[in-house]
C-alpha cells in the first residue's frame, strides 16, 4: 500500500477523536491496517474470512478481539469484519489475473436513544467508512442474509471453527457445505513481527509496569496485604492511561511465590516473605509482561540471594542469546544450564519465553525469531517447602543484533532492590 493521505487520515482520525472521544480514539493509520488485512489476504488463497467482536454482555470491562484489533483498531464488540478474496478466471491469453480482496464491515443500526446513553458509536454509513478506510459498511442485521449467498462449498475462515461465534449459527445450520478453516494460524505469522509503532506501544506498557514496579519496591513493607501492593501498581499504570492490566496482577508472597498462576492477592505479607509480582499493563492495545521478586523487609536472606542470583544469572544467559534466527528452545537451554550448573534443575516448572503483543501471551509463527519480535525471558524456581518462589521476567524486542529490554526500567540485581527498598524504609522512618 502506498502511504497515501496518510497525513489528511491522521487528521480526520484526530478531529473524529476530539469530536467524540468515542469509538476511535489511538487507532493506527488505516493506511497501516489496511496493509495488514492486504497480507491477511495473502495467505487466504481464495474464501471469505468472518471476525467479530467479543460479544457485548454486562456493565464489566470487555477485552477487544485482538485479531479485529489488528486488523481494523476497532474495539467494538459489536462490529464483524468480512474480508472476501477472490481469484478472478484466466484471461482469454491464459493469463492469471491478481486476486481481489473485498472488505465488509457489519455495524450496529445508527441509534440516537443508544447514542444518547452510551455516547457516540460507529454505525454505517460515509463517516464510518471515512474513518476506517472500510468503503463497504453495513447494518449487522443483514450479515447472515449476505454470507447466505457465498458460492456453494466456499472456503469460510474462522478464528477458531470449533468454536464459531453464536451468532453466525443460523449461517452454519443452512450451509453445511461451507469448507470451515482456520484463521488463527494465518493471523499469527503477521503479529508475531511487530512494526515500530506496535513496540513503541509495548515500551510504554513496559514503563507504565516499570514505574509501578518501583513504587512498590519503596513502599512494601511486612503486614501489607497482597493487594495493596497490587493496587499501588495498577494505580500507576491507570494514572499513566493504561485501560486495563493485560492480564490479572499476580501478586504472591512467600508459599504464594510457589504457585505460579496465584491470582487471590489476599494474603498478609509476613517479615522473612519473597514477594513475586507478575504485573503488566495495557497501553493503546499492548500488553508489557514483567516480574521482579524482592524481599518484604528490604534485606534478602542468605538463601534467598543465593537462589535469587542464580536466576538472575539464568536470565541474563538466557537474554544473552536472543538475536535473529535463535528458536526460544536455545533461549530457554541457555537459562536452563545456569540452573543445572548450580545444582537448583528440582525448582524449574515452566518454559523460559513466549511472544507479547496484543496478548500477553500472543501467538507466534514458531521458528526461529525475527527482527521486531517481541518475547519475554522469565526464568524462575520454586521451592514449595521453604516457601520461596524466585521469578525474574523482562519483555524484550529481538534487534538487528540482539535484543533490547523494554522493562529495564526496573531494576533487578539484589543491591539495586536492595538500595531502592532502603529509600523508601527511611522515607517511613519514626522522626522523618
Ligand atoms: N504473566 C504470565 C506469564 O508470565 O507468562
Ligand atoms: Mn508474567
Ligand atoms: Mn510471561
Amino acid at each position: 500500500v502506498k502511504p497515501r493521505a496518510l497525513a489528511p487520515s491522521l487528521l480526520l482520525l484526530g478531529l473524529i477523536s476530539l469530536a467524540t472521544g468515542g469509538p476511535l480514539t489511538d487507532r493506527d493509520p488505516n493506511e497501516e491496517h489496511r496493509a495488514r488485512r492486504l497480507a491477511l489476504a495473502v495467505g487466504m488463497v481464495e474464501g471469505t474470512l468472518v471476525l467479530t467482536g467479543a460479544p457485548a454482555g454486562d456493565y464489566r470491562d470487555r477485552i477487544p478481539e485482538p485479531n479485529l484489533f489488528y486488523l481494523t483498531g476497532l474495539t467494538d464488540a459489536d462490529t464483524t469484519l468480512v474480508l472476501t478474496v477472490s481469484k478472478p478466471p484466466a484471461d482469454e491469453s491464459g493469463r492469471s489475473k491478481p486476486p481481489t480482496l473485498l472488505e465488509r464491515l457489519y455495524l450496529p443500526p445508527a441509534s440516537p436513544r443508544r447514542e444518547r446513553w452510551e455516547g457516540p458509536f460507529l454505525h454505517p454509513g460515509p463517516a464510518a467508512a471515512k474513518a476506517t478506510g472500510i468503503d463497504d459498511t453495513r447494518p449487522k442485521g443483514v450479515l447472515i442474509e449476505d454470507l447466505l449467498k457465498l458460492p456453494e462449498g466456499s472456503r469460510l475462515y474462522l478464528l477458531d471453527p470449533r468454536n464459531p461465534p453464536r451468532a453466525l449459527a443460523p449461517l452454519l445450520r443452512h450451509r453445511p457445505d461451507l469448507d470451515l478453516l482456520p484463521a488463527r494460524s494465518l493471523l499469527a505469522p503477521l503479529r508475531s513481527v511487530k512494526s515500530e509503532g506496535e513496540v513503541a506501544r509495548i515500551r510504554k506498557a513496559c514503563e507504565l509496569t516499570a514505574e509501578g514496579l518501583r513504587a512498590c519496591y519503596a513502599q512494601c513493607r511486612p503486614g501489607m496485604f497482597e493487594y495493596e501492593l497490587q493496587a499501588l501498581l495498577e494505580f500507576h499504570c491507570r494514572r499513566g492511561g493504561a485501560p486495563r492490566q493485560a492480564f490479572a496482577s499476580i501478586v504472591a508472597s512467600g508459599l504464594n511465590g510457589t504457585v505460579l498462576h496465584y491470582q487471590a492477592n489476599r494474603r498478609r505479607i509476613e517479615d522473612g516473605d519473597l514477594v513475586l509480582m507478575d504485573v503488566g499493563a495495557e497501553h493503546l492495545g499492548y500488553a508489557a509482561d514483567v516480574t521482579r521478586t524482592f524481599p518484604a523487609n528490604g534485606r534478602f536472606t542468605d538463601e534467598q540471594a543465593r537462589i535469587y542470583d542464580v536466576v538472575l544469572a539464568a536470565q541474563k544467559a538466557a537474554i544473552d542469546r536472543v538475536k535473529p534466527g535463535v528458536t526460544l528452545r536455545t533461549i530457554h537451554l541457555a537459562a536452563d544450564a545456569v540452573i543445572e550448573e548450580a545444582g537448583l534443575s528440582s525448582g524449574r516448572m515452566h518454559a523460559t519465553s513466549h511472544h507479547v503483543g496484543l496478548e500477553a501471551h500472543d501467538p507466534s509463527r514458531g521458528g526461529p525469531l525475527a527482527k521486531g519480535m517481541v518475547i519475554t525471558v522469565e526464568p524462575g524456581l520454586y521451592f514449595p517447602e521453604q516457601g520461596l518462589g524466585i521469578r525474574i521476567e523482562d519483555t524484550v524486542v529481538v534487534t538487528e543484533e540482539g535484543c533490547d529490554v523494554l522493562s529495564a526500567g526496573v531494576p533487578k540485581t539484589r543491591a539495586e532492590i536492595e538500595a531502592l527498598m532502603a529509600v523508601g524504609n527511611a522515607a517511613r522512618a519514626p522522626g522523618k
